[in-house]
């Protein structure tokens, strides 16, 4: 896909991964949406964007509130703003056991990444179809692919999302809008900060797996855009352990629960 001159759209664009991702659209000409709910640091990645001669602008939502999605989509439509580029990358939640987490915070868990991504493709197909081109990439987590302890509402959120990656993709052949899960391993991004205890309940065989940056997963998903690719995983090491899941999945499970936070390691 040309990227110079389209309309890209990123979710998540405060920080991390899609702060990395609306750099690197910008630097490769696509005019970039922002969205996100911090005012402040939408801004300050929307200038850094335009002082490196890029374009982009902020709008803050939050995209757990479908009824804010759609307002927000009406303002665009009205401006004739039409995404050809979705990244759904705004995603939260802390790694709790089932009978830690709240049913409030379950909701939260599943609003942001799965109903998020949901409410902003709904509003970005239409035009999509209608110009027989678009592509939206969906950023997943591992544990979208690989069980692990000690995360039961993340890993359930991150499941629906790659099961919606997935069906769209099949909804959408043939029509010329594509559709991509990027799933990076460990990401140094603010994610950790934000979502206190998920380190500490890392299973240990994930050190294994090389921290990437948020440059890097912003690459891969240019390259998924320039390539029309399905699924991008990074590092290489991190498709070694899903190819290790594919070929032995009992062996990973025994993996994750040997060296995971579930109940049994913490009694
Ligand atoms: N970091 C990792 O190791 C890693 C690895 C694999 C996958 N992932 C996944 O990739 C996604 C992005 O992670 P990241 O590392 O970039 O995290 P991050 O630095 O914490 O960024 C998360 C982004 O989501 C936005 N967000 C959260 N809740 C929102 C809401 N209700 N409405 C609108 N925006 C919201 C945040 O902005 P505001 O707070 O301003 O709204 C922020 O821009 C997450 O789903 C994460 O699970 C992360």
């Amino acid at each position: 896909m040309n990227l110079r001159g389209a309309t890209a759209l990123v979710t998540g664009a405060s920080s991390g991964i899609g702060a990395a991702t609306a750099r690197a659209l910008a630097r490769h000409g696509a005019g970039v949406l922002l969205l996100a709910r911090t005012s402040r640091t939408l801004e300050s990645v929307v200038s850094s964007v335009r002082r490196a001669g890029g374009q982009a602008e902020a709008h803050p939502v939050d995209l757990s509130d479908a009824q804010a999605v759609d307002r927000l989509f009406d303002v665009l439509d009205a401006r004739g703003l039409r995404p050809g580029i979705v990244v759904n990358s705004a995603g939260a939640g802390r790694w709790l056991f089932t009978e830690e987490t709240s049913p409030a915070e379950m909701v939260q868990q599943m609003a942001v990444p799965y109903f998020a991504a949901f409410y902003v493709t709904r509003r970005c197909l239409p035009a999509m179809l209608a110009a027989r081109a678009g592509h939206i990439v969906n950023v997943n987590s591992p544990v979208a692919r690989i069980g692990w302890p000690g995360a039961a509402g993340y890993s359930a959120a991150r499941h629906a999302l790659y099961g919606y990656t997935h069906a769209l993709r099949l909804d959408l052949h043939g029509t010329g809008v594509r559709v991509t899960s990027v799933i990076p391993g460990r990401v140094s991004s603010e994610y950790f900060d934000r979502n206190p205890g998920v380190l500490e309940r890392a299973p240990r065989a994930a050190n294994l797996i090389p921290t990437v940056t948020p440059d890097q997963v912003a690459k891969a998903v240019i390259y998924a855009l320039q390539h029309k690719r399905r699924v991008v995983v990074l590092p290489f090491m991190l498709r070694l352990f899903f190819a290790l899941n594919a070929a032995a999945p009992r062996l990973m499970e025994w993996l994750a629960v040997r060296t995971g936070y579930g109940h049994a390691s913490v009694s």
